[in-house]
């Protein structure tokens, strides 16, 4: 296995900043090419690398298809990347396959639409708010001052009291590691199990769970003419399948990736007064107890993040990080952890397919490396509407969009089959009618809860290339 190169690539693909608790994400569109690419320059100083770790900031960057296009990257380099990054989240067959429709279409979102079109996010990390707006100050100083860039707007993650999403659920448990990055004994500790996944899921230019090295944007040599960039690393034969010729080919993407961002509003209130109205005898009053049982049933993770597999009953905070499980052995039918719970959804372990090892196999080549913050503050009643949006900044990174997270959300989240189910998707976050259902296999009887509708909007979104150090320096150069 190739060693990881991690000075070249960007901090966040190494670490979730949880050591930054306060975050922003501005978006910019460029204006003009040239001062756009001397304004990059500049940027690529400052951004935080993965061969690091700054205490106080982090500064990332990453790009849309039509922000390189604007940038002035040639179009046979723009061609050479995957399809759906190509196309973009918002795009209609994007859409489709991300079931964004009725409210959460992107024709309603705030930003990565056709009205409101972003080509580069910042995203800005600090450890307090003081440092955090000082250093969104500086950023929005120096695109001011450039003639090339010009701020959108700015997202706003805040600081949150603790590691907990807005419906209560402790969150950012179930993560991969990359095998190589050294972070396998960190994850052991902390959650009793590390799932080691090829670099090459997550990072291009390296081996992924196939064995091969993960599809990689292509620069012709030509346009390269100060060897910013490498050769690409790939076997003749491959390059040849896939370009056309076997050599002068420079690699873009090394120790890039793809980042998936999108804006989460989450109707706290209209969740917990679902369940509560689900869980209560009639007319009789609620059941606070009840209630938590069936959204932990929906989520598959107690409140305090304890899995459902490991503690059926009740919630055991001395279980919040543990990972350390399965379903096939001693959840097959899901009466711990339902089968279409979210978290059963999103990574269904060992548990699709006869054969558990062949399906925990299966289930990694569809990982996500989550990033994403929360934004808005807590509510204080979760049964009272205040009339106040939160949510999700959802961020993942990924080495193939289609085969990981637009997997992972339509053939898994959004699948009224998944596991041998019928007619229902995910009741955290999927694409409900308002007619949608939940069952709760139980012995002897399941309960099937009914009237689901969307919990979770899609607000904006857009598709991003994280670039490699080196593919940034390339881009910001005036041979791009
Ligand atoms: C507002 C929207 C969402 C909320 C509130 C939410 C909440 C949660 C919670 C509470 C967990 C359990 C804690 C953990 O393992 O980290 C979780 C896990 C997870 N979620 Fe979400 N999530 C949301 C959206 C998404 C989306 C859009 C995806 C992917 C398309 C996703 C993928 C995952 C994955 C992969 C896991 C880990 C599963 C595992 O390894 O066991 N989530 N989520």
């Amino acid at each position: 296995m190739s060693e990881l190169e991690r000075a070249d690539m960007q901090g966040i693909l190494m670490s979730a900043y949880a050591h930054l608790p306060c975050a922003a994400y501005m978006m910019l569109r460029v204006a003009e090419p040239r001062g756009a690419r001397a304004w990059l320059r500049t940027l690529a100083g400052g951004i935080t690398t993965g061969g690091g770790k700054d205490e106080q900031s982090s500064v990332n960057v990453a790009l849309t298809h039509p922000g390189l296009a604007a940038l002035g990257v040639d179009a046979r380099a723009l061609a050479t990347f995957p399809m759906a990054f190509q196309e973009g989240m918002a795009s209609e067959k994007r859409s489709r396959v991300l079931g964004d429709t009725e409210d959460s279409a992107p024709a309603s979102w705030r930003w990565g639409n056709a009205a409101t079109p972003v080509h580069v996010l910042l995203m800005l990390f600090a450890r307090d708010e003081t440092i955090l707006s000082a250093v969104i100050d500086a950023q929005k100083r120096g695109v001011a001052g450039s003639n090339g860039v010009e701020h959108v707007l700015t997202l706003s993650a805040g600081r949150q009291p603790d590691t907990r999403e807005h419906f209560g659920f402790n969150d950012g448990t179930g993560q991969p590691v990359i095998a190589g990055s050294g972070r396998k004994m960190r994850q052991l500790r902390r959650t009793g199990h590390a799932t080691e996944v090829q670099p090459g899921e997550f990072v291009l230019g390296y081996v992924n769970e196939y064995g091969v090295p993960a599809e990689t944007p292509l620069v012709d040599a030509t346009r390269d003419p100060g060897k910013v960039l490498r050769d690409v690393d790939l076997p003749a034969d491959l390059l040849f399948a896939r370009q056309g010729s076997s050599s002068g080919w420079r690699d873009l993407g090394r120790n890039g990736s793809y980042l998936v961002f999108r804006q989460l509003s989450q109707d706290v209130a209209r969740f917990w007064q679902f369940v509560d109205a689900a869980t209560r005898n009639g007319n009789g009053p609620g059941d606070p107890d009840a209630r938590v049982r069936l959204a932990a049933k929906m989520v598959g993770r107690w409140p305090s993040g304890a899995p459902l597999v490991k503690s059926p009953e009740r919630d055991d905070p001395s279980l919040a990080h543990e990972n350390n499980f399965g379903y096939a052995d001693t959840d097959e039918h899901g009466f711990a952890c339902p089968i279409g719970a979210h978290i059963r959804r999103c990574n269904p372990r060992d548990s699709l397919g006869d054969d558990p090892k062949k399906a925990r196999a299966a289930a990694n080549r569809h990982r996500l490396l989550r990033r994403g913050r929360s934004y808005g503050d807590r509510i204080a009643d979760p049964l009272v509407d205040d009339g106040r949006e939160r949510g999700l900044h959802f961020i993942c990174l990924n080495a193939d969009i289609e085969r990981q997270f637009e997997f992972v959300q339509q053939t898994w989240i959004n699948n009224p089959m998944f596991g041998g189910l019928t007619g229902e998707v995910d009741p955290l976050m999927g694409t409900q009618t308002g007619r949608g259902t939940h069952t709760v296999p139980h012995d002897p009887l399941r309960t099937r809860i009914h009237g689901l509708s969307r919990f979770v909007h899609v607000k904006g979104g857009a598709y991003f290339f994280l670039p490699g150090m080196a593919a940034l320096r390339y881009l910001a150069s005036a041979e791009a």
